[in-house]
């Protein structure tokens, strides 16, 4: 495990999650579809768990947050005036000798990125060298090389936001050139112009003989909660500040898809609006700053993993935005972004639909189009972050090797697997007989082909927190051994207590708990 690079160790976890029935291809006897992937039995368990830890943080924890669960067609209009149809774009250049097309924005981060490790190198050695006395805040702010790294950086990203900006496409090449910047594939520099590329997918509404209309798969699911937010702050006499949820898929062409399930074509949102009076966005943004960097610690990974990361290039509705970034095996990337939209999206629907989208206020008694913070993370992105963090390659104590993924408890797809120890003497059926109890709680699996060790192996490797064994024994005192997954250490225990243990560990409650004190 120590010496396998992070290339590497992010194949093998692809591979587990294809072996383990986690994630496949789309269509894999196609020879699949790009950038579309499929989520199995242990896969389609674990993504449930994470979205029903969101569902409850946001919306059972939090009396002013309710849900909805919006269509994924929506009036065409609806993305004219959310800015999608003009401003959804990603500046394409192409290599003119691989005729391979990138993401310009890529092409200038992945520069800055090599040039940021630069400096993570100098830092690291310092560190080596100065040990404990070591201070990496004053070293990055005197170090000579590391100082001019930084303002190569800065340069760059001032450079960069300002054509942006402007929407001046021949400066953003003019930086790829002045860069030096090659195509990966064919090495040259020889670069088209950028231009613009719509991500939105579109279809025709109705049948071709009649007249059709093209309409749009949202590339988000923010715009079904914006365009009913009268509706349920009617419905739901909602004051303001108040919340609404969503979970749902999205969808976007991507052109540059790569990573596995970090960049998909077809992918799941959750994503929370914020409604707040206008004035008061500073105080809220920080406020779910907080609160989201909260729900990603409790599930127990080292805070390293995580960082904020402000956004230089605001989206076309954000006055301030940033990214809750994940140490992934190919770097630190967005994870989750926190929007302060203001009044962008309901002000902009009020004037396309020529309906009021305004709240009024009981206690000042007007009326005013409220503005809103968002917090909008990717489902599958959260899923890669849990199972890339949770993927261990172990060699034990006995020379033997084992995988094992050390899925916070309450998130594993399987919860607890019941084995008799051997398929006969009354074992399968006193296992069974846990099996039928257990189950109406936890979704556990029973399992009596092989040996116990490679049945062991088996649970691990998809994440199986606990393992109860049904032997002899049992039959005279009515005792089972319960292993744990990631200690690998084994207990006997009373089969009553089993029920109580597994309640008390991978309940959700608990680290709920953690996240609204
Ligand atoms: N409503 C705001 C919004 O959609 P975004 O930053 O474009 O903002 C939010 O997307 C989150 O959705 C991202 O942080 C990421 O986790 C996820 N996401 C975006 N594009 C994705 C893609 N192509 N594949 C997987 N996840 C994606």
């Amino acid at each position: 495990m120590s010496n396998i690079t992070s290339e590497d160790l992010f194949k093998n976890i692809i591979s587990h999650a294809k072996e383990y029935g986690f994630i496949f291809q789309s269509s894999e006897i196609y020879d699949g579809l790009s950038a579309v992937y499929d989520y199995g039995q242990n896969g389609s368990e674990l993504k449930k768990n994470i979205r029903e830890y969101w569902w409850k943080a946001m919306v059972q924890m939090n009396e002013n947050i309710v849900g909805i669960d919006a269509a994924i067609f929506m009036h065409p209009t609806t993305w004219k005036a959310s800015g999608h149809v003009d401003a959804f774009n990603d500046p394409l250049v192409d290599n003119k000798d691989s005729k391979k097309r990138y993401r310009a924005d890529v092409l200038i981060e992945d520069h800055l990125a090599k040039i940021e490790a630069k400096i993570s190198k100098e830092v690291e050695k310092a560190r080596t060298r100065f040990g404990d006395s070591f201070n990496e805040e004053t070293f990055r702010t005197t170090n000579a090389r590391v100082l001019e790294n930084q303002k190569k950086i800065d340069e760059i990203n001032m450079r960069f936001k300002n054509a942006l900006e402007v929407g001046d496409l021949n400066e953003v090449r003019q930086i790829i050139i002045d860069l030096e910047i090659v195509c990966p594939v064919s090495g040259t520099r020889n670069w088209t112009d950028v231009r613009q590329f719509n991500l939105m997918f579109n279809t025709q509404l109705g049948s071709v003989s009649e007249e059709s209309s093209t309409i749009y798969l949202r590339p988000e699911t923010a715009q079904g909660i914006f365009v009913n937010f009268l509706n349920v702050q009617k419905t739901g006499r909602m004051k303001i500040p108040f919340g609404i949820a969503q979970t749902g898929k999205a969808f976007r062409n991507e052109i540059v898809a790569r990573q596995f399930i970090f960049r998909m074509r077809e992918f799941e949102q959750m994503e929370m609006q914020f409604f707040i009076k206008p004035g008061t966005e500073m105080e809220w943004y920080k406020h779910w700053k907080d609160v989201r960097l909260k729900w990603h610690r409790s599930l127990g990974f080292p805070e390293t993993v995580h960082r904020f990361h402000d956004h230089l290039k605001l989206a076309h509705y954000a006055n301030a935005a940033c990214d809750i970034e994940f140490k992934f095996p190919f770097g630190f990337k967005e994870l989750e972004g926190i929007h302060s939209r203001t009044d962008f999206d309901l002000g902009n629907h009020e004037k396309f639909s020529g309906k009021k989208l305004q709240y009024f206020d009981p206690d000042s008694g007007q009326s005013y189009v409220p503005y809103v913070i968002e917090t909008s993370i990717g489902l599958d992105r959260m899923f890669l972050a849990i199972l890339s963090q949770s993927y261990a390659e172990e060699k034990l104590e006995d020379g033997s090797e084992r995988v094992v993924l050390r899925i916070p408890e309450f998130l594993a797809p399987v919860k607890c697997a019941v084995l008799p120890l051997v398929k006969k003497d009354g074992l399968p059926e006193k296992a069974r007989e846990i099996m039928d109890r257990l189950k109406f709680d936890h979704l556990c699996q029973y399992e009596e082909k092989d040996s116990i060790g490679k049945r062991y192996r088996r649970q691990d490797a998809i994440g199986t927190p606990f393992c109860i064994t049904v032997d002899h024994q049992t039959l005279e005192d009515q005792t089972v051994t319960i292993r744990y997954r990631d200690s690998m250490v084994q207990e006997r225990i009373e089969v009553g207590s089993i029920e109580k243990i597994l309640i008390d560990k991978v309940d959700m409650k608990k680290a709920l708990r953690q996240i609204s004190g």
